[in-house]
């Protein structure tokens, strides 16, 4: 069976956290002309793009000193030959029509940029009043496809990372930081 062996640690618990707030005041001040009062529905949507993003989807958001609404997509590749053509498999559709929200799309990270691609495409055709990307991490020397986040936390090597959300066949989702790891 094969195992997992930690290479290094990437980013720390308190380097996370740190850069998690510095995105949230940067999306707080461009986003609260657009803000409607506490207690009437919300007209900013936060699309996480399910399952990795869970953990900086949740201190995203709570960072975001603005009203914000909720919501989820799941997709999978479907593998190699498809994956390169950028065709993903959506598990989970979006709740609401989007007609009338501003959409933050949270990502965990962007590697080839292809479900990215794939994913905002996906969301302009449902004609949102607005669109931006925020993502956690981008690995730009893997990108196939011309794609960046409005958003980024930070810009790391081309190396398999997990923590934090990420994972490896399901594994280390759970790690508070964020890891270069290699199978064994
Ligand atoms: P892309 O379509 O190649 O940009 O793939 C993005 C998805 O691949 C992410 O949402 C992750 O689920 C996964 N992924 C890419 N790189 C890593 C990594 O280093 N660790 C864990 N998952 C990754």
């Amino acid at each position: 069976m094969a195992l997992l062996e930690i290479e290094s640690v990437l980013l720390t618990e308190e380097e996370i956290a740190a850069r998690v707030r510095e995105l949230g005041e940067q999306i707080t001040q461009d986003y609260k002309h657009l803000a409607v009062e506490v207690g009437e529905a919300p007209n900013i949507l936060a699309v996480g793009v399910l399952k990795g993003v869970v953990p900086f989807y949740a201190d995203l958001c709570r960072s975001i000193k603005l009203p914000l609404a909720f919501d989820f997509i799941s997709v999978s590749s479907y593998g190699q030959a498809t994956s390169s053509s950028g065709t993903v498999r959506i598990l989970k559709d979006l709740d609401v029509p989007l007609e009338n929200y501003h959409v933050l799309m949270i990502e965990d990270i962007i590697d080839t940029g292809l479900t990215l691609a794939y994913l905002k495409e996906y969301i302009l055709r449902r004609n949102p009043r607005s669109f931006k990307i925020a993502a956690l991490l981008d690995k730009p020397d893997r990108r196939e496809v011309p794609i960046a986040a409005d958003y980024n936390g930070f810009v790391i090597p081309d190396a398999f990372v997990v923590g934090y959300g990420l994972d490896c066949k399901e594994c280390c989702r759970n790690l508070p930081h964020i890891a270069v790891v290699r199978e064994v």
